[in-house]
């Protein structure tokens, strides 16, 4: 993009962002790729490299949890390297422009396929992860959920200490049904949104992909940030065709010089 063209899309995404009631923030690997965090489709994808998971993850976790802990407990070299990435992570300037868009009362929610923690380092507040958290471990039954590093694994695989059910990471597997609490919650966010942030996906994966098309058949607002095409550029009111980290930032900037909010 050109410099007038990134600035001409800077200044439409915040005139549209100022006179929108309900902004979410549909956010994906690719925030997280200025951090290190490898994306998985990209040209550099960890599925691109390793092969897409098939849909049996969950069947095999549920046929033999036990199983599942031993290799959590000792990852293949691949998630390894990619549980390594994510560890050293820190959040980079796109996560914290969408803190500071939330500071400013101009983002109400944000909804994160990722499993990386980042928006939660850098201090944003209403973070939905359709997808859990890697830090998180989750009951399979009540959904009781404890940082991974202070429950006590003392036998495989571990249990609830609310109701006994078999206890996972929070990450949702491919296969796994989203918990319930969390869809409805995006659910409600998509009803109410009148703008959606499409940042750092490729919109490819469901549910989440729904969100922005439920947004725009409600006569809602999509502001793609994403330096390739995806399958939602054409719904896009406005597309800024770059890293989020850069493109972020310009618009906190201008909606802060505009006194809006
Ligand atoms: N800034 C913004 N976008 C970027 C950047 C960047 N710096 N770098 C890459 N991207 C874009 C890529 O162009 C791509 O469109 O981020 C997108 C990443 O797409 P995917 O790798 O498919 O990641 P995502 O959309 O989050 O995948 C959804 O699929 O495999 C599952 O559970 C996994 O949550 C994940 C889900």
């Amino acid at each position: 993009m050109t410099d007038e063209a990134v600035q001409a899309a800077v200044e439409h995404a915040a005139t549209i962002i100022a006179s929108s009631k309900h902004v979410v923030a549909l956010v994906g690997a690719g925030i997280s790729a200025e951090s290190g965090v490898p994306t998985f489709r990209g040209a550099e994808g960890l599925w691109t490299k390793h092969g897409e998971p098939d849909l049996r993850d969950y069947d095999r976790f549920r046929e033999d949890p036990r199983r599942w802990w031993e290799r959590r407990l000792n990852p293949a070299p691949e998630m390894a390297d990619f549980s390594a990435s994510i560890a050293a992570a820190v959040p980079n300037d796109g996560h914290f422009a969408l803190k500071d868009l939330e500071d400013l009362g101009f983002l109400q929610a944000i909804i994160t396929q990722n499993i990386d923690n980042l928006h939660q380092v850098a201090g944003s507040i209403h973070v939905i992860e359709i997808h859990g958290n890697r830090t998180k471990l989750r009951c399979t039954v009540c959904s009781a959920r404890w940082p991974a590093d202070e429950f006590p694994i003392d036998q495989l695989p571990p249990s609830c200490t609310e109701c006994s059910g078999i206890v996972k990471g929070d990450t949702v597997m491919f296969g796994e049904p989203i918990p319930r609490e969390v869809l409805d919650e995006c659910v409600d966010e998509t009803r109410k949104c009148d703008c959606m942030l499409l940042i750092g996906t490729s919109a490819v994966v469901y549910p989440a992909a729904q969100f922005p098309l439920d947004v725009r058949r409600l006569g809602g607002k999509l502001i793609e940030v994403n330096p390739e095409r995806t399958p939602l550029s054409d719904e896009s009111d406005v597309v800024l065709r770059m890293p989020s980290g850069a493109a972020l930032p310009l618009i906190v900037e201008r909606l802060r010089q505009s006194g809006a909010g």
